[in-house]
């Protein structure tokens, strides 16, 4: 009974494991390196505090670095990458030149994660943990990201060129490029929140103080003391481009929801953020964020998880990076396979769950077929083939560890014609046998109807 209930419990187990192990693989998950990398946060914790006590405005440029990450063809920390002469990566695109920064801070903590667990972390997931580090460690919200990223094998330059948002762009579009990536229009007030700390470029805001559109006049939304302020840092000359006012003047450092206060009275820096007032939906948020910090604090933890989640490569697809910035060498065999897919089944990337479905369906024929063998019932339900009746009388004394008595010799009767093979006339022998034994008083299980297939 025992040998029965475990025999049958482990290919239920197998199968289960069989089946379900594609979907478990593939998900992020809050433990992944639990038990590869248990001081992995720990590392990222210390590393991004170092930063910044060398810099404080690191905890802005980590986040954007993140953002700019996931927004380009999904978190894969494709921005790391470094261009080499065969490659352009991101990190020139026209949103990022000389404007996203953070990545010496990358590369020093993956340096360290490496050496506590090399070749484990991707470089994604570090990138992904110092964003929230950085918040926290800003005076924002904490919230748990989940991991088990893997590193995407390139980069687009063209794609962060199209995908990322510009400052000058209507609601509607960047509204659209958020829904584009799963994310919705209260995703963008919220994650505008960020704009609560780090700098902005002169050139990125400018027009709105000497020439709105081409008016020729600034933006009239524009807070007037907020304006004399900015006239002073950005004077209306080409060499000012570069110089930097802070997105939230009021706590430039401290993430709060200053931001939404700003929004609404007209103090928002970028034309872009201020547009979140000109659109009802969107300044009924601005509104309650700016009363409740505890509202948007839920929500922007809430939102970046959702950030963190775009297009993320798992399981075995990507790589585990070394140094954040080099790409690997291109992979020749996998094209082959695909054209090999492409040229004779016309089926090209479903071939692979093709094999892996045949696989499962086998496995599981094979573990239903082992598991009515357990059961003791017959295979082909003609009341021929009891196995078990067959194991147990022939093995019977080394399962049960003894050495069992010699059956009486069967009565003449039970010796069917119908009967076609040798082994068969033992197993139903043999099963006659142990039910004379177990009327005999000798302590053994079995189950008559199992055994007679009546
Ligand atoms: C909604 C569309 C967005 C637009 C149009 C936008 C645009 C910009 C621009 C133009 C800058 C200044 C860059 C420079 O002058 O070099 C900036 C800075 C920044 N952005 Fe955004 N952004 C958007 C959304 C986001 C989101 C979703 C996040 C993060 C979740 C974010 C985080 C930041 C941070 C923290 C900075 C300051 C970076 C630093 O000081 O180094 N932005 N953004």
């Amino acid at each position: 009974m025992v040998f029965r209930l475990s025999c049958c419990l482990s290919i239920s187990l197998f199968s289960l494991i069989i089946f379900l192990s594609p979907f478990a693989y593939g998900q992020l998950d809050y433990g992944f390196y639990a038990m590869s990398c248990p001081n992995l946060f720990l590392i990222v914790q210390f590393g991004v505090s170092a930063a910044l006590k060398n810099d404080t405005r690191m905890a802005a440029s980590l986040l954007r670095l993140h953002f700019h990450d996931c927004f380009v063809n999904g978190c894969d920390g494709s921005v790391l990458l470094d261009d080499t002469k065969d490659f352009e990566g991101e990190k020139n695109a026209f949103p990022n030149r000389n404007s996203v920064r953070g990545f010496e801070v990358i590369d020093k903590i993956k340096a360290d994660v490496e050496s506590a667990c090399p070749s484990t972390v991707s470089c994604v997931d570090i990138l992904t943990i110092a964003a929230r580090e950085a918040v926290f460690q800003s005076g924002g919200p904490f919230w748990y990201v989940p991991v088990g990223r893997r590193d995407g094998l390139t980069a687009s330059k063209k794609a962060a060129n199209e995908q990322l948002p510009s400052p000058f762009e209507p609601l509607e579009n960047i509204t659209a490029k958020f829904a584009s990536k799963g994310l919705d229009m209260n995703d963008v007030v919220v994650l505008s929140g960020a704009h609560t700390i780090g700098y902005a470029q002169c050139f990125t805001f400018k027009r709105r103080l000497f020439d709105f559109k081409g008016s020729g006049n600034p933006d009239p939304t524009l807070d007037s003391s907020l304006l004399s302020n900015l006239k002073t840092t950005c004077p209306n000359v080409d060499k000012s481009n570069n110089m930097l006012a802070p997105l939230d003047t009021t706590t430039s450092y401290m993430f709060d929801n200053a931001y939404y206060k700003n929004l609404v009275s007209n103090s928002g820096l970028l034309e872009s953020d201020q547009a979140l007032m000109g659109d009802p939906r969107t300044a009924a948020m601005v509104n309650s964020y700016s009363m409740y910090p505890f509202l948007f604090s839920q929500d922007f933890g809430a939102s970046m998880v959702k950030l963190g989640s775009v297009g993320v490569l798992t399981g075995q697809a990507g790589e585990i990076r070394k140094k954040c910035g080099s790409q690997p060498p291109p992979p020749p065999p996998i094209e082959v396979i695909e054209q090999a897919y492409t040229a004779h089944s016309g089926h090209g990337s479903i071939g692979p769950v093709i094999a892996v479905l045949a696989v499962i369906t086998i496995l599981g024929a094979i573990a239903v077929m082992i598991g009515r063998l357990c059961s003791g019932r017959r295979i082909m339900g003609h009341g021929q083939y009891d196995f078990e009746g067959w194991v147990e009388a022939k093995c019977g004394s080394c399962i049960n560890g003894r050495v069992d008595p010699p059956p009486p010799h069967p009565p003449q009767s039970s010796s069917s014609g119908a009967v076609g093979s040798g082994d068969a006339v033992a197993a139903v022998v043999s099963a006659e046998a142990l039910r004379e034994v177990k009327d005999e008083g000798v302590t053994r299980q079995h189950n008559p109807s199992e055994s007679t297939g009546s």
